[in-house]
């Protein structure tokens, strides 16, 4: 007879449900593909009733953990229920019940992914998130195997396909950020809470990950600095243009000499980059290697299926690895203690707008602030004046973030200074 891996999926959500569908989809190939049949024993769901309809035997759902991590035939745990707890718990027991966890948590993994696969590693056991970054994006596996003979040095990508919606309808329509926030809700990019897109907190997480994956040394999500898309305005997108540049969300993961940088910001990258026309809710992660050199992974961040493609191809990973007694190959990769930057100490050229009174001096003012803190300039733009008010656009050459703050502090206590209407930072290799 052949052998049949049991799985309990935690959550019929929008991923489970298409976990569910793909699962259904591949059942008749799994025997070729993976030597094994996988079957959905048991579903975890908070309202029966509610669920029923979405299942062909509602007898496998159920609201009792236990039904699950007592269940000696289910091996592969699916937790897509999301959020921190009961998640976590759940999957510590099943871990320790020495089942194997796939989930597509983020926010799980991008505080407590150590201790995680720590203790899989412990109990032999795989503990796999694919779908925790950039959704049906291939991207931790490339990164954990793939790219392993490289030295990785850049890897930074637009990993939040709500903002780049957004910024994409700012961009080709010029549109204000709330019209185009407005219009991802009524699609149903934006959730009813949009803030951890619109802050940059839900690409904080996945930048954590990416990081701590590419420079083999852990990066927590507190350890991300993290800026959002609510300032940017259609005027910024418009000088941007101007430029040849294009705003993007960028979730940046570099390593320096000294330290690793992590950081997600809205960036003003040069249109030649290929990040730059990728558009709509669309994902890209974009990695730099020493034996690669440049490489671009692109596709689906999100969505019910596929996000459910890369939690499927964790569990068929897994299935492959039991039939062959290898479980727990790939544990936690962490095993450096690389120090984090701070963000001022961190060099990016930046694009600064200002308002200022048209009057003589006002440019050798802003020369010296600049000079004083080591700012050098790379483009200036001067708008004809209006009421006596000329907008100026600089965009610097590479600088420290803390002297670049510090010109800033210097302009802003001006008295021919109206505004400092925007700061980005601008990508740069
Ligand atoms: P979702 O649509 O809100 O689904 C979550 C499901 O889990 C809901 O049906 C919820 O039940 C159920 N649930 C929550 N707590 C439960 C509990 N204690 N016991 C039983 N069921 C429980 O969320 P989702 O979008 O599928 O996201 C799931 C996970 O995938 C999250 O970690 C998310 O970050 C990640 N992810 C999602 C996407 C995406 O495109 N959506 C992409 C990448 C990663 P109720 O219906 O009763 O609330
Ligand atoms: N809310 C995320 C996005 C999808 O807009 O990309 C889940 O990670």
């Amino acid at each position: 007879m052949m052998k049949k891996i049991g799985i309990g999926l935690l959550g019929l959500g929008t991923v489970g449900l298409g976990t569910y569908k793909v699962l259904k989809q591949q059942e008749a190939e799994m025997i070729n593909k993976l030597g094994v049949e996988l079957e959905v024993k048991k579903v975890l769901v908070r309202n029966i009733q509610k669920a029923a309809a979405k299942v062909e035997d509602a007898s496998i759902l159920t609201n009792d953990w236990n039904d699950i991590l007592k269940d000696d035939s289910i091996e592969i745990v699916i937790e897509l229920m999301g959020g921190l707890e009961p998640a976590r718990t759940y999957i510590v027991e099943a871990l320790k019940a020495g089942k194997h966890v796939v989930t597509a948590n983020k926010d799980l993994v991008a505080v407590d992914g150590k201790e995680l696969l720590d203790l899989a590693g412990e109990h032999h056991c795989d503990f796999l998130f694919e779908a925790a970054v950039a959704g049906g994006i291939p991207i931790i596996r490339p990164l954990k195997q793939c790219l392993a003979g490289n030295h990785l040095t850049e890897v930074m990508g637009i990993v939040n396909g709500t903002t780049n919606f957004i910024l994409t309808k700012m961009t080709q329509e010029g549109m204000e950020f709330s019209d185009a926030l407005a219009l991802a809700t009524e699609l149903g990019y934006a959730e009813a809470d949009p803030t951890a897109d619109i802050e940059g907190l839900d690409a904080g997480r996945k930048v954590a990950i990416l990081s701590s994956i590419a420079f083999n040394s852990r990066v927590v999500f507190d350890d991300v600095y993290t800026e959002g898309i609510t300032k940017i305005t259609a005027k910024d997108i418009h000088y941007a243009k101007n430029m040849d540049l294009t705003i993007k969300l960028l979730g940046v993961a570099r390593l320096k000499e000294d330290g690793i940088e992590s950081y997600v910001c809205p960036m003003l990258i040069p249109n030649d980059h290929p990040l730059a026309s990728v558009n709509d809710s669309y994902n890209a992660v974009f990695v730099h290697g020493d034996a690669v050199e440049d490489a671009m992974f692109f596709g689906r961040g999100a969505g019910e299926m596929p996000t459910a493609s890369a939690v499927v191809g964790d569990v068929f990973d897994i299935a492959r690895n039991i039939q062959y007694n290898c479980c727990g190959r790939i544990s936690c990769t962490c095993y450096k203690e690389l120090p984090i930057k701070k963000m001022e100490d961190t060099v990016n050229k930046f694009f600064m707008r200002m308002k200022v009174d048209d009057k003589c001096g006002v440019f050798s003012t802003l020369a010296s602030a600049f000079a004083l803190n080591s700012v050098s300039i790379e483009q200036i733009i001067q708008r004809q004046s209006k009421n006596g008010i000329a907008e100026i656009v600089v965009i610097t050459e590479p600088v420290v973030e803390g002297n670049f703050k510090k010109a800033v502090e210097l302009l802003e206590a001006q008295e021919t200074t109206r505004e400092v209407s925007s700061i980005m930072r601008v990508y740069s290799k």
